[in-house]
Formats: structure tokens, sequence, C-alpha cells
């Protein structure tokens, strides 16, 4: 077991992520080690969102990796394995879920966990990426305005045991990390397109143009999101240059 093999529990701190690279700085934890709390004062997510989780209610965890094996333009497997893994926990307790491009997990149109990777490069490979999952379980109100926020609990009805949830998740996340390891790539990026939100179906997206109808067809170099317009045009979109109209 590499994911999960060394597991550091906080009741709470700021925030999971901004520990596990505070760690960095001073130590070399073991590979696959994760921080996980139960309460986040400052927790973090894309583009300087908040990330609300109820105390004690939900999974908050941050995976350290030393992902050297991969190149600094592979980048994006990191991405497609964890946001896999997370839907692998998932199928445990629901029949669907999906990937919203580039590494959202929702159902239906409603967002259940949101992952926030950094990483550290060097010329040639991936010195260490922690790897931060939030995962909605058992919260059954959301305060804040993230669009759709959507828990395990709020779909199924059932209340959830944190700690053996993260057992379940961790050996899932495990098991795709080796699957990245054992370099089978092409088949990770196939299961990962075949999960995304909106895959094929015509929809309203917005570029720096405005907005348009196009499909998601697939992820290009370096997970970059190609979307098809109705004239046959394809336009490939690196993260934050489009976004889908809900
Ligand atoms: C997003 O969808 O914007 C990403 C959210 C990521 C939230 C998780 S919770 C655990 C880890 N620690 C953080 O501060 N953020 C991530």
């Amino acid at each position: 077991m590499i994911i999960g093999s060394n597991i550091l529990f906080f009741q709470n701190l700021p925030s999971t992520n901004s520990h596990a690279l505070g760690l960095l700085k001073k130590s070399k934890p073991q590979e696959g080690t994760i921080l996980c709390t139960n309460y986040q004062s400052a927790g973090r997510g894309y583009s300087d969102n908040n990330w609300e989780s109820e105390d004690g209610k939900n999974l908050l965890i941050s995976i350290i990796l030393y992902p050297s094996f991969l190149k600094p333009g592979d980048q994006f497997l990191i991405s497609m394995t964890i946001s896999l893994g997370v839907c692998d926990f998932l199928m445990r307790f629901i029949p669907e879920c999906s990937i919203k491009w580039p590494n959202d997990i929702w159902v239906k149109n409603d967002k259940i966990a949101g992952l926030l990777l950094e990483s550290s490069l060097s010329e040639n490979k991936i010195e260490v990426t922690v790897a931060g999952i939030g995962l909605n379980i058992n919260q059954k109100k959301f305060l804040s305005n993230a669009p759709n926020p959507v828990s395990l609990n709020q779909l199924t009805g059932e209340s959830y045991d944190l700690a053996l949830s993260l057992e379940k998740l961790s050996a899932d996340l495990d098991k795709r990390y080796k699957q990245l390891i054992g370099g089978n790539w092409v088949e990770i990026k196939k299961e990962y397109v075949l999960k995304l939100y909106r895959l094929n179906e015509w929809h309203k997206f917005r570029d720096k143009d405005g907005i348009f109808t196009g499909r998601v067809l697939t992820v290009g170099d370096y997970g970059r999101l190609v979307i098809e317009r109705q004239t046959g045009k394809k336009t490939e979109y690196s993260f934050k240059e489009t976004e889908f109209i809900l």
C-alpha cells in the first residue's frame, strides 16, 4: 500500500494542503502519507475560493506523492488518476458520478467533491504533489454560495462512518495510483474521458468570445479540454479558458 500507508489525523487545521506543504519544507514524509482533519478554518479551493465543510461531517484530506516518474508535461495524469479514485469510491454507494473537467466530481448536476492539486516541478520531473480532496459525506446543509454542493448523505439518506470511508477511499486511490505507476496511461485517460461530465452532449459553454453551443469530445495534450462546435470546428481549452453554463 502506498496511499494510506501513513495517516496523520488533526482535530482541526487551517488547511490540510497548506499543512502538507509546510511539512514538506522541513521533512520528507513517506510517499502516500495522508493528512486528514475534521475541520479546516481556511480550506482552500481553486481560484482562491473557500472550501465549505461542517466540522466532523466530511472527508478533508491531502495526500503527499512523489511522482518523479512523470515529466512536468504529464502532470494532468495525476488529476485523472485521483479523480478516477474518488469516482471508484463513490460508485460503491451510488450508481453514477462524473468528472466535471478538470477535476470536480459531480453527481448529475451537483458537486460532491473537489480536488486541489499542488505540485512542485523540476526541469524534467514532478518532485512532489499534494493532492487535496474535499469529499462531502454526511453534511446535510450547505451555506456558502458555491454552485450546487451535495453530499453522499443527501443522495442516499444514509450516514457514513468517516474512518471507514477514509479506509475505502484510500484503498481506491491506492489502486489507481498503482495503475499510474504501472504505466497504463492509455487506460487511465480512456476511463477519465468516459466519465467526463456532459461528454458528447450539446450544451452551452462560455469562453473569452462569449456563449456558444458545443460538445466535449476528449482531453488533449496537457489535459486541455477539446470542445467541438456545431460547425465542426474543434478548440482546445486550458483551465479557466472555458466554463460550462449550468
Ligand atoms: C475546488 O473544488 O475548488 C477544490 C477544493 C479542494 C478542497 C480540499 S479539502 C482538503 C484540501 N485542503 C484544502 O485546503 N483544500 C483541499
